[in-house]
């Protein structure tokens, strides 16, 4: 089984992690400094390109490449984005990067900053966390103090600000153009593309938006180099990733790993097996956004090819497990609970295809299905996929289409029955005829 590899997670669980003292100890802030005093930009910018490091928002967009489409030359003022929105249901990566070493995150924005000689980075950060809120802008307040932010850093000629905002608990602006909207104090509404955000991002300039983990790769391939991180992990996913693994198990937690880890080490190994010992039943391997797993579907890498074979992916690393208790009719039917009251009602597939979702599978979860309706929901997926403004519309019609195709029997079962299956009765509510 492969090990931990902690890359990221080095300083969580280490006393006063929080403080700049304590993490320049063990290293913080060199790879910084090795970038803008013995570096050019367009060094940086080719070491992380030469990484391949893929973004860990969810859609796996090479980061290197993503920053330069950023539009080059001094009259142009140029933004980043940080998205700590994380309200993706089973991801909690981010949440405790920010919390126990803000340092690492700010340190790879910096870096980022420097490569594509940005002007500054606004971190969007989900308003249900305001601890990490604290913890973010008392380590803004020390980086201006050690003067790794402000005007003309370390003596490179950038000058670079950091402004920590806080959401106000909407899933929709973790989308990267509703965000914006939302940090410029508009509707959190995703705008259509194009134009793209290195186009026209933040108040209207060039953006760069990444995640949170994403950004705190960089310091690691700046110190140690393109070459080191991609002899870790895979070749589509070089590199450690962060698995959150929750539900089910007897050991849930962040498990920092290379992607050449088995979705069976994972949760067996790492994890400890399934809680109460009964039968793993299915898995969402990204969080609630893409395709649901069966369990006999769980020997295949945690990378892009991995899960791509089995018709699933990596997302944004939240690994959900389910047992043989769980109605998964009832699991469907709170998933979409969640996208009918997210979606921000924009497009049509979207806001009606998730009203009609949630409706659905509420029905059938009440014994009130009728022939026919599993394969509605097949049909309603389908007609969301694809047509609609931003990929919030296909994070609700995968996992619906899924759930069916991988659990039709179930739904059927529910149907013709109007009743859970009996070995997960004891665990949800049953409804009657
Ligand atoms: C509905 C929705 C919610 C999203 N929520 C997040 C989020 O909380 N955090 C995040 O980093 N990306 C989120 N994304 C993805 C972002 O739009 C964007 O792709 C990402 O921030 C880019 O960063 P990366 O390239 O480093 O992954 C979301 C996308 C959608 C459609
Ligand atoms: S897909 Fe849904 S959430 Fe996205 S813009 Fe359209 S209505 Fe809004």
């Amino acid at each position: 089984m492969a090990g931990e590899l902690k890359v990221l997670t080095a300083n969580l669980g280490m006393k006063g992690t929080t403080e700049i003292d304590a993490v320049m100890r063990r290293g913080a802030y060199e790879a910084l400094i090795k970038a803008m005093t013995r570096m050019t930009p367009d060094q940086v910018l080719g070491e992380v390109k030469a990484a391949n490091l893929k973004g860990r928002g969810g859609a796996g967009f090479p980061a290197g490449l993503k920053w330069s489409f950023l539009p080059k030359g001094k009259d142009k003022t140029r933004y980043l984005v940080c998205n700590a929105d994380e309200s993706e249901p089973g991801t909690f990566k981010d949440r405790l990067l920010i919390e126990n070493d803000p340092h690492k995150v700010l340190e790879g924005i910096i870096i980022a900053g420097y490569a594509t000689q940005s002007a500054g980075c606004f971190i969007y950060i989900r308003g249900e966390m305001p601890q990490g809120a604290r913890v973010l802008q008392r380590a803004v307040n020390q980086a201006y103090d050690r003067h790794f932010l402000g005007k003309n850093i370390l003596g490179s000629g950038l000058d670079f600000d950091i402004w920590v905002a806080r959401g106000a608990g909407a899933y929709i602006c973790g989308e990267e153009t509703a965000l914006m909207n939302s940090l410029e104090g508009k509707r959190g509404e995703p705008r259509i593309k194009p134009p793209f955000p290195a186009g026209y991002g933040v108040y209207g300039k060039p953006s760069n938006i990444n995640n949170v983990e994403t950004y705190a790769n960089v310091p690691a391939i700046i110190e140690k180099g393109a070459d080191w991180y991609n002899s870790i992990g895979s070749a589509d996913t070089p590199g450690t990733r962060l698995f959150g693994v929750c539900g089910h198990v007897k050991n849930p937690g962040l498990f920092e790993l290379p992607s050449t880890v088995t979705l069976r080490e994972l949760i067996y190994g790492h994890a400890g097996g399934i809680l109460g010992d009964r039968k793993l039943k299915a898995v969402i391997p990204g969080g609630s956004s893409v395709p649901v797993l069966r369990a006999d579907q769980i020997d295949v890498t945690m990378d892009s090819a991995g899960l791509k074979a089995v018709g699933s992916m990596p997302g944004s690393g939240g690994v959900i497990v389910m047992n043989d208790s769980v109605c998964m009719v009832r699991a469907l039917h709170n998933l979409m609970r969640f996208y009918a009251h997210e979606s921000c009602g924009q497009c049509t597939p979207c806001r009606e295809g998730t009203h009609w979702l949630e409706l659905l599978s509420g029905a059938i979860e009440r014994g009130e299905g009728r022939e026919g309706d599993a394969d509605k929901i097949l049909s309603l997926s389908k007609n969301i996929m694809g047509r609609t403004i931003c990929p919030l519309g296909d994070a609700a019609a995968m996992p619906a289409e899924s759930f069916v195709r991988q659990f039709r029997e179930e739904f059927e079962f529910h149907i013709r029955e109007k009743r859970c299956l009996p070995e997960t009765m004891r665990m949800t509510t049953i409804y009657s005829a």
